[in-house]
Order: C-alpha cells, then sequence, then structure tokens
C-alpha cells in the first residue's frame, strides 16, 4: 500500500504526475462529473484517493486547513442535544470550537483530562467521541480499539490522527470511524501547505463532504498538488522522524535541565504499555519541561541557531515552539493547567535532519 502512492495515476496525456487542474469551473457535458472547483476537482480527487489507499478508507474528503476538516465533520455529526465527549487535551482551536460555538449551539459536552483512564471512566453516555489519536501537546494516546470496544458501535468515533498518521497508527482499522488529519503537518511534511483530509466510509464521508461543499472550506487544486507530492514520501520521513525524536527524547531525559520529558516510545511515558504495543512509531512530537526557571522564552528560544520557533508541527525540519505563548495562547489559565500545560513546557517537532545537528542547537537553551 505505502508503494501505491508513489504511483500517480496517468493522465490522458501520460504525464508522470497527475497534473494541477487550475480551473474553477468546468465545460458542461463533457465536465459532467466536474462542475466546480468548490465541489469537486480532479487534482484534490486524486489527492484524496491516496489518502483513502494510506488510512485504508473506502472513501476522503479534503479542506481547506485542518480545522476546516474539524470544523465541518462537527456540523455535519453534532445537533442539539448530541452528547459529545472529548479528551481536553487537543489542539487548542478544536478546543474552542467545542467548548465556546458548540456548546452554546446545544452540544452537551464533555471534556475529560488528559489520559484515557479519564475518558473510559467517565459518567456520561456519548453519542459522539472525539480524541487525538497522539495529543497535543502532552503525546497522550487514545487508543480508538479500547474506545471502541468501551463505547460500543452505537457510538461515533472520531479520531484526529495528524499526530500519529496512518504510518504509525490505523484509526480507522482499530475502530474510529472517522480519521481527520491536519495535511498540514505530517502527512504534507515541507510547511508550505495548509489542508485537512476526513477518511472513513463511503455514507458518514458522504455527509461530511455535503457539509464541505456548504461551507466552502474546500482545497485548492495547486495545495493538493503539493500535499499529494509531501505523501509520497512520508514512509521514509516518518522512519527517520521517529528515529531521530525517540534519540532526542532519551537524550532530553539524561539531561540534568530537563525536568520531565512526554515521548510515546519512552517506558517513563504513562501510556507507555499501550503504545510500544500500538504504535509503529512515536511520531515527531517530543514535548519537554525545563527545570529551571526561564524569564522571557522568546529570549531564551532566540538563543537557538538552527532550530526555528514556529506555531506549527510536522515538517522535515526541527521547529521549537512554547505552547503557553504559541499554540495553546487561547486558553485560560485554569484550562492550561488541567492539561499541564505550564510556562517551562516546550514543544519540539523533530524532523529529518542528522540527529547531532539538533541536538548540538538544542544544547544552546538547556
Ligand atoms: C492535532 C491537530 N489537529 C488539527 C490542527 C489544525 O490544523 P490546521 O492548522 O491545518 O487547520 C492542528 C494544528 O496545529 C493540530 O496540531
Amino acid at each position: 500500500m505505502w508503494d501505491e502512492i508513489i504511483k500517480s495515476r496517468l493522465d490522458s496525456n501520460g504525464s508522470l504526475r497527475f497534473p494541477v487542474y487550475l480551473s474553477s469551473a468546468f465545460n458542461l457535458p463533457e465536465g459532467e462529473r466536474y462542475r466546480y472547483s468548490r465541489e469537486n476537482n480532479p487534482t484534490v480527487e486524486e489527492l484524496a484517493r491516496v489518502i483513502s489507499l494510506t488510512e485504508g478508507s473506502e472513501s476522503t474528503t479534503c479542506f481547506s486547513s485542518g480545522m476546516a476538516a474539524i470544523s465541518s465533520t462537527f456540523m455535519s455529526v453534532l445537533k442539539p442535544g448530541t452528547k459529545l465527549l472529548m479528551g481536553s487535551d487537543c489542539f487548542a482551536r478544536t478546543y474552542n470550537l467545542a467548548q465556546k460555538v458548540f456548546r452554546q449551539w446545544g452540544v452537551e459536552t464533555c471534556f475529560t483530562d488528559p489520559g484515557m483512564d479519564s475518558l473510559l471512566s467517565v459518567n456520561f453516555k456519548p453519542d459522539v467521541i472525539f480524541t487525538e489519536t497522539i495529543s497535543n501537546p502532552l503525546t497522550r494516546f487514545y487508543d480508538q480499539s479500547v474506545i471502541r470496544s468501551h463505547f460500543g458501535d452505537e457510538t461515533v468515533i472520531i479520531a484526529d490522527s495528524t499526530l500519529s498518521t496512518a504510518f504509525n497508527y490505523n484509526s480507522l482499522h482499530e475502530g474510529a470511524d472517522v480519521s481527520l488529519q491536519s495535511l498540514s503537518k505530517f502527512a504534507s511534511g515541507h510547511n508550505d501547505a495548509i489542508g485537512g483530509s476526513a477518511s472513513g466510509n463511503s455514507k458518514i464521508i458522504g455527509n461530511i463532504d455535503q457539509m464541505r461543499r456548504n461551507l466552502g472550506g474546500s482545497m485548492d487544486p495547486l495545495t493538493a498538488f503539493l500535499v499529494k507530492r509531501g505523501m509520497e514520501t512520508l514512509p521514509i520521513r516518518m522512519e527517520r522522524i521517529n528515529k531521530n525524536a525517540l534519540e532526542i527524547s532519551r537524550r532530553l531525559s539524561e539531561s540534568p535541565q530537563v525536568e520531565n520529558v512526554y515521548y510515546p516510545m519512552l517506558d517513563s511515558h504513562p501510556d507507555y504499555g499501550n503504545t510500544s504495543k500500538k504504535l509503529s512509531g512515536g511520531g515527531g512530537i517530543v514535548t519537554f519541561i525545563l527545570k529551571n526557571e526561564i524569564n522571557n522564552f522568546t529570549e531564551h528560544l532566540s538563543k537557538l541557531r538552527k532550530i526555528p520557533r514556529a506555531n506549527t508541527l510536522g515538517g522535515i525540519e526541527t521547529g521549537i515552539s512554547h505552547p503557553v505563548s504559541m499554540s495553546h495562547r487561547s486558553l485560560l489559565p485554569d484550562e492550561m493547567k488541567r492539561l499541564g500545560i505550564n510556562e517551562k513546557m516546550l514543544r519540539l517537532s523533530v524532523g529529518i535532519e542528522d540527529i547531532e545537528y539538533i541536538w548540538n542547537d538544542l544544547q544552546l537553551i538547556l
């Protein structure tokens, strides 16, 4: 299957790469299948075909961002009175969307503390469950097969698989109904595209796809071309990223300047018993807590010579972020506390560089 993603579907001219159909509309009746590019576009569909291969899904629909995929999926499966159960340790925008928008529209939402134990012990019978397979930034592991067997077949299970990718963990095979991705991260992998996807069976994705068309968060064909090109190297990038991130997390754990390290494949990780069995790799996110107080993180991180400070993750180049002032800045102090996010926390997205290149630079901030 991973070899299949390298091969493009040949177009009528036999070009080795599937072309970018930069056309907003198509001539009818020849364009009967393609009418208008917000609805569907051949290049975007070609990307969806490749994503379905990797996810092992019947169907996939692509979006202009990961958040467009998440919001359209929520709009499609939630209605007033729906009971939504969510792990609170998720991307801050997803949390805000559920907490500030959907709650106000009458969705009964219950957020649990980080980790599967809290999710499984909740006194709430959900219609829909949303978790990140590997959560951002705590890297807790939400095993979809355990969620499925605990909550049963009636519950709609949505997994955000952005941090694990289907290469390290297949959410749909494990029991999720929908696997969502921010394609802006590991999937595209080069920090040059913003996109999202939803994969699953044809019925559920058909409904989400209709919502995409209604809301208009469709992917453009140039982005589809870039994401697809990135995905063709996902296996080799992830192999290298898994290896680098594990080594960096081990070295950080041994550093006297570091208080704690969160990486799914470290035996000190709270979910290690399960991650070591279920994940083929821990992915690229290594979150750690420094021992000493730092007065000004912007100044402190500017000591780095090679690693950029960036509000994203999943690229071939290593990047670092300070969740309190960057990715999770919109959360209230109490919400951060519940998630265990504090001032001294840093989140590394480990890339494919030589390990010493990354490690030598990190020394400057330890
Ligand atoms: C786990 C996760 N899901 C979704 C998103 C949102 O994706 P996008 O930035 O493509 O809208 C992010 C962004 O960082 C993320 O980390």
